[in-house]
Formats: C-alpha cells, sequence, structure tokens
C-alpha cells in the first residue's frame, strides 16, 4: 500500500549555495537559527567533528561537499598533481566521527569517482556527485516514510523516538522522523514523544524543534521515562534511525536505543529502525564490530555548558550502542523492510536494486 508523502517537509540543514557549503549550526538550535558557511575541507572536517552538522546521513552528504572544496582548493594550489593531494583532505575527512558508516560510504563513493577523472579542473563532476548523493538521499527517506508508515497500524497511534533522525540529520525529511511525518500525514501516527537524549540532548533540542516546526504534535520526556511511557500504553512502536547496521542485522544508534529496545520487547511495544543502505555494512558480521566513538567525559558531566556533576566524579560517554538484531521487529531501507533481520534477510534486501 503506497501512502503519498508531500506534507510536512521544509527543513534543510545542509546546503549548497553560491559555491559554497551552509550548514545549519545544530549546536545551537533552537534558541538560534544561523547558517555557517564553508569553503575550506579543513573547516568542514572540524564542523563534522565539534557537531555542527550531525546525524548519519547529513555527515555522509557534507563530507561529500568537503571532496568538492578539496577538489577546487588542491586543483588551484597543485594543478594536475590534484588527485594526489586530494588524498590528504578525504583522510581527514574520514577522522571526523567513526561511527557514522554513511561518512565512510560517501568518502569512496567520491574516491570512485576521483579515480575516472583527468588531470583537469575536477569541480564541476565532484559537485555533481555530491549533489547526487543528496538527492538520493532525500528520495530514499521519502521512500522510507512510505513502507515505514504502512508498518503501523491502527489510527493516531503514539509512537516514542530518540535521538533525532529527521531532517537535520540527514539530506532532507528524515529517516526516523520520516516515517514519523509520512504517518502522521496519513493519520496513523497522532503523538509522538521524544527522549531528550542526554548528553547533547538531540531529541530536546533537535526532534522537538522539527516536530513544532512541522505541526506535529510532541512531547518531550527525560531518557529514563520511556519504560514507564510504555509500560503505560502510550506507545505501539518506538522508531529510530541509525549510523550502522552490520551484515546480520544488529544496529548502532545514539546512545540510550538499546536500553529504548529492551523496554519495548518486554513491554510487547514493536521496534523500528529506518535507515538507507548508505547505513549497512555488510563488511561486519555483527554490531560487536561496529566502531563505538567516545566522547569527552565533559560532555556528561556539565549541562549548557555548565558543570552540573560533584567535583571528583569522573563521566563515562559513549556516544552510541547496539541492539541487537534479536530486539528488532523491522529493518526499513529505500530498497524494502527487513521484519526479524537475520544475516540471510539482510544479504537479499541488499541485493535489491
Ligand atoms: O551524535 P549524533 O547526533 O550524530 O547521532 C545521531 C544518531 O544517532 C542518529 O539517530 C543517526 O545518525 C541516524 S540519523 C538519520
Amino acid at each position: 500500500m503506497s501512502i503519498m508523502t508531500t506534507t510536512h517537509d521544509t527543513i534543510r540543514a545542509v546546503l549548497w549555495q553560491d559555491g559554497r557549503l551552509q550548514l545549519l549550526d545544530q549546536r545551537i538550535l533552537p534558541q538560534q537559527y544561523v547558517f555557517l558557511s564553508y569553503d575550506e575541507p579543513v573547516a568542514v572536517a572540524q564542523a563534522i567533528r565539534d557537531m555542527v552538522v550531525r546525524g548519519a546521513p547529513a555527515i555522509g552528504i557534507t563530507a561529500a561537499y568537503g571532496v568538492v572544496l578539496a577538489g577546487r582548493q588542491r586543483f588551484r594550489s597543485a594543478g594536475a598533481a590534484w588527485h594526489d593531494a586530494i588524498k590528504e583532505d578525504i583522510a581527514r575527512l574520514a577522522a571526523s566521527r567513526p561511527t557514522a558508516v554513511n561518512l565512510f560510504w560517501a568518502l569512496e563513493r567520491m574516491e570512485r569517482l576521483i579515480a575516472g577523472l583527468g588531470e583537469g579542473d575536477p569541480e564541476a563532476a565532484l559537485l555533481a556527485e555530491a549533489r547526487a548523493i543528496h538527492e538520493e538521499d532525500i528520495a530514499a527517506n521519502h521512500r522510507m516514510g512510505e513502507l515505514g508508515a504502512a508498518l503501523i497500524e491502527g489510527s493516531r497511534v503514539g509512537v516514542l523516538t530518540h535521538c533525532n533522525a529527521g531532517a537535520l540529520a540527514t539530506g532532507g525529511y528524515g529517516t526516523a522522523l520520516g516515517v514519523i511525518r509520512s504517518a502522521y500525514a496519513a493519520g496513523r501516527i497522532g503523538q509522538v514523544y521524544a527522549d531528550e537524549t542526554r548528553p547533547w540532548l538531540q531529541g530536546a533540542r533537535l526532534t522537538a524543534w522539527e516536530m513544532v516546526q512541522e505541526r506535529i504534535p510532541v512531547t518531550l520526556l527525560s531518557d529514563g521515562a520511556s519504560a514507564h511511557l510504555m509500560k503505560q500504553g502510550k506507545v505501539a512502536w518506538v522508531i529510530v534511525g541509525s549510523d550502522r547496521i552490520a551484515a546480520n542485522g544488529d544496529v548502532a544508534n545514539k546512545i540510550g536505543t538499546y536500553a529504548a529496545a529492551i523496554s519495548a520487547r518486554h513491554h510487547g511495544v514493536k521496534f523500528m529502525v529506518v535507515a538507507p543502505t548508505s547505513t549497512v555494512d555488510m563488511s561486519l558480521a555483527s554490531g560487536d564490530l561496529i566502531p563505538i566513538e567516545n566522547r569527552s567525559p565533559d560532555e556528561v558531566l556539565s549541562l549548557a555548558g555548565q558543570r552540573v556533576a560533584a567535583p571528583g566524579a569522573e563521566g563515562w560517554n559513549p556516544a552510541f550502542d547496539v541492539t541487537p538484531a534479536g530486539l528488532i521487529d523491522a529493518i526499513v531501507t529505500e530498497r524494502g523492510v527487513v521484519l526479524n533481520p537475520t544475516p540471510e534477510k539482510m544479504a537479499a534486501m541488499m541485493k535489491k536494486g
């Protein structure tokens, strides 16, 4: 069954304008709505590391545009030798964050293009490829929105989401929030609950902002409240995005996703992961092999730059966790839905065109 998804799609956080990359600064949303402008690949890598832009597909798209800027700069300085010189920029972009495989997927796609280019100015060809990566991501999100919304039975149900897997985290429309947008437009979802998502508060700052912009009802809760919410029967589905999905269907996503999946299974709530195939890493047999980013303990010990933890306490700050495939009811990609994922089902889905 097909559900039309043309509404609730007003937000873009990554733009290519006037030969420059523009990134909506997600560190200061929703208090300030400011685009920062980039024409240096070094600064783009730093922006990814510093979370000006975040979310797996958005990081990949940003890195692709970073390669366009690198191509321009290296051709100007090195001429025909730009092919060799650009490798340093690509390596720097790849080192910006470790978990989201979309980053490496996008850079490898740009590298494949580069391998086929001659010694002339590469900018137009690089830009066409980066734009294609960006546009394909938006199209994939709309497709996943339809597929995921079709899984939600009943009318105006409640759903819980964790972190921000929305327009802000992608080329546009979102993965988990794409399904939520589509299902809300179709009358299947009536209420969105959003975990605040410590320590960066992507739920409180970004998901809540996106939902309010799109006039989709959203209620915020502290991360620890989600099991209680499920016990009260307020949600039918937990819907999240992913940073990397292993070949067996294990899913890395924002820290706290695993706890939500355990709670969901305990309470008979269904668990849906929405991610494009650029998030699937078939080279890793299981989620145990996914590199998990550890960020500064200060992010946990502080809130809004203000230390809140007792002096002397130490912090532990893994940015992601891995939810085993056995706790997942559906993985939704643009190539189709995998119910109760197994290695065989994941391989079959990836083989589809
Ligand atoms: O640290 P972040 O904000 O980059 O983490 C983002 C997430 O965990 C998202 O859920 C994931 O990247 C999917 S975004 C469509």
